[in-house]
């Protein structure tokens, strides 16, 4: 039997509640034992002065393969992954072709095994993510699918009242992107202050809100579930609130970029802090912190969504979307645990545990039998994001130089280290 201990880290698990100082043994490539204190014939690790919790799963990626290798493949996607922190992901079927066939699934999932990341593919909800007509979710699953999206894509009320049925009998979570197409229309970046500054179309936020609306109503209707992706409102966000407290089976997500950046960023005509919905005023990102604190919001996703440097030159015709995965855990310490709005365990909670359930997938936990995926982070070191170290393709991300504190050190998988912090670049500051 193969084993290894890892002393002395402080263990975050919130699926079993640990909180504190613990060895781990890791046998076979699983979660042996936690315990205060173990003595094993076996190599130890030094843990001391990290957190260890389960590793960060990502419900919300774009891995560009098949069909645009520029921006990113599933290899260097998930070797961005792992330098993220993040042990599982989940893939959006916005490829080319679309990720709606068994072939295109275990192309996927056959490259994926390779990765240092384990690959959930999401299957689109309608053929060709079209629109008009809706796949066969069971044969999708049989195939692989872990999940159902038209991320980026609004589907018709009708088709979409059908999905979320559909989505329902299958147990697969349907990630519902709510925006008015008719209402964006050819709005680039919010709209408000800044777009009449720039002289830009912009787009409201009644975008955003009234397809949330929409969507609350069709799932309570249907009763099946439905989840938001990236929600950056505040409308959406008391929308879901008022759902939620009638118990319509609804959850949803943000991304660090709306709790840490407004609209004011944009003044800059730098493509880099585009993306949709795009960055809104400071009174929606007090109104997303808020719903992270209440609970609201029940996970931190990243829409890493790469491009590359000559598709974001131009502001105004540049495609929409940052990556995300190599910075989302330091921009959630430093913008959520350091300013004491949640802890350090209720943030695992939502990057890593409230993920894999909402997923149906193994990860999220510590528990015994589980596979070791799990990560040491140091929580005060400082850095500086670079985005020429970044393991992705894509170098689109609006924090360049930006300092942050929290810090990936290891990432396991299947108890193997698939990325090891070797810059250790900081400010010279931990605390
Ligand atoms: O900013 C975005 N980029 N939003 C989406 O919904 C799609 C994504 C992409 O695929 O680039
Ligand atoms: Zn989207
Ligand atoms: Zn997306």
């Amino acid at each position: 039997m193969e084993k290894q201990l890892i002393r002395g880290a402080r263990v975050i698990d919130p699926s079993q509640q640990i909180d504190g100082i613990r060895d781990v043994l890791i046998e076979n490539g699983c979660i042996g034992a936690i315990a205060e204190s173990l003595s094993e014939d076996c190599p130890v690790f030094d843990g001391k002065g990290f957190i260890l919790s389960p590793g960060l799963v990502d419900i919300h990626v774009h891995l560009r393969d098949p069909g645009f290798p520029e921006k990113e493949d599933i290899l260097t996607g998930c070797a961005a992954a792992a330098a993220g922190g993040f042990t599982s992901i989940a893939c959006m079927a916005n490829t080319k072709p679309v990720c709606d066939t068994p072939e295109v699934l275990s192309y996927i999932l056959e490259k994926a095994k390779k990765a240092s990341c384990r690959v959930y593919p999401m299957a689109s909800v309608s053929k060709g993510m079209q629109g008009e007509l809706l796949n066969d979710f069971r044969a999708l699953k049989k195939a692989g699918a872990a999940a159902l999206s038209d991320d980026g894509k609004p589907v018709p009320n009708s088709l979409l009242y059908q999905a979320l049925t559909a989505a329902k009998q299958e147990n697969l979570m349907l990630s519902y992107h709510a925006e008015d197409l008719s209402l964006t229309g050819r709005g680039i970046i919010h709209k408000g202050k800044v777009s009449e500054q720039l002289g830009v179309p912009g787009v409201d936020r009644a975008s955003e809100d009234v397809s949330t609306a929409q969507v609350l109503a069709l799932a309570m209707d249907a009763n099946a579930p439905v989840h938001l992706c990236h929600v950056s409102t505040k409308g959406a966000l008391s929308l879901i609130r008022e759902a939620k407290a009638r118990n319509i089976p609804v959850t949803c997500e943000t991304a660090p970029h709306y709790f840490s950046l407004n609209h004011e960023a944009l003044l800059e005509r730098n493509a880099n802090f585009r993306m949709a919905p795009p960055l809104r005023e400071e009174s929606d990102c007090r109104a997303v912190l808020e719903a992270i604190a209440d609970g609201t919001i029940d996970c931190i996703a990243t829409d890493h969504a790469p491009h590359t440097e000559a598709e974001k030159a131009v502001f105004e015709t540049a495609p929409n979307g940052i990556v995300g995965l190599e910075t989302s855990l330091a921009l959630c310490l430093t913008y959520l645990v350091r300013p004491g709005i949640i802890s350090i365990a209720r943030l695992i909670k939502m990057m890593s545990t409230t993920p894999a359930r909402l997923l149906g997938i193994p990860g999220g936990t510590l528990a015994q039998g589980s596979p070791a995926d799990f990560i040491l982070f140091d929580p005060g070191q400082h850095w500086i994001i670079d985005k020429r170290k970044f393991h992705s393709k894509g170098r689109n991300t609006p924090f360049d130089q930006m300092e942050v504190v929290g810090r990936v050190k290891y990432t396991f998988l299947d108890g193997k280290i698939v990325y090891q912090d070797k810059e250790g670049e900081h400010c010279g500051k931990t605390n």
